[in-house]
């Protein structure tokens, strides 16, 4: 059996799953967060490893969802920023809290709180549901109602989104 093959099943089981309510109608944003689910999975599957590897296998698994996090806000603020979203002061805020709450996770674990992996974990889990599924939504249906009134185009968001 491949690594990779062992790496799914029912011994790896997810945490968060995709969800079409998680759907922007946007086809980059909904890949960012597809790629934003499956990072939080890694990190949780890197919570349930064996004690001896688990700092290892968070730290790196926290390396790639804090760059990944980072380049997903970066996209989706000029991409708001670009289109004059009127609630683009809310939403950059909510970003930088969950950046906030990522760093400070991170350093507690450095402290060697193991507990706070997993707690934080789930506060992730519960942020990206309610974050995409709500916050992300509204500026997605914002841009989709601005299509309709002709102001923007499919052409012009993937500009924005390139
Ligand atoms: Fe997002
Ligand atoms: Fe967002």
């Amino acid at each position: 059996m491949t690594g990779n093959m062992s790496a799914q099943g029912a011994n790896n089981p997810e945490i968060i799953t995709w969800n079409n309510k998680y759907n922007t109608g946007i086809n980059t944003i909904d890949s960012q967060h597809r790629q934003l689910i499956s990072l939080t999975n890694d990190l949780y599957h890197a919570c349930i490893v064996k004690n001896d590897e688990l700092f290892t296998t968070f730290k790196d698994a926290m390396g790639k969802m804090v760059e990944y996090v980072n380049f997903h806000f970066n996209v989706e603020i000029k991409l708001m920023k670009a289109i004059n979203y009127p609630n683009l002061a809310e939403h950059k805020k909510m970003h930088a809290e969950l950046i906030e709450d990522i760093i400070q996770a991170a350093n507690d674990f450095k402290e060697g709180k193991k507990y706070v992996a997993n707690k934080f974990v789930h506060t992730l889990v519960d942020w990206i549901c309610s974050h995409i599924a709500f916050y992300d939504k509204q500026y997605t249906l914002f841009i989709l109602d601005q299509k309709k009134k002709g102001l923007l185009t499919d052409q012009k968001v993937n500009e924005l989104l390139s």
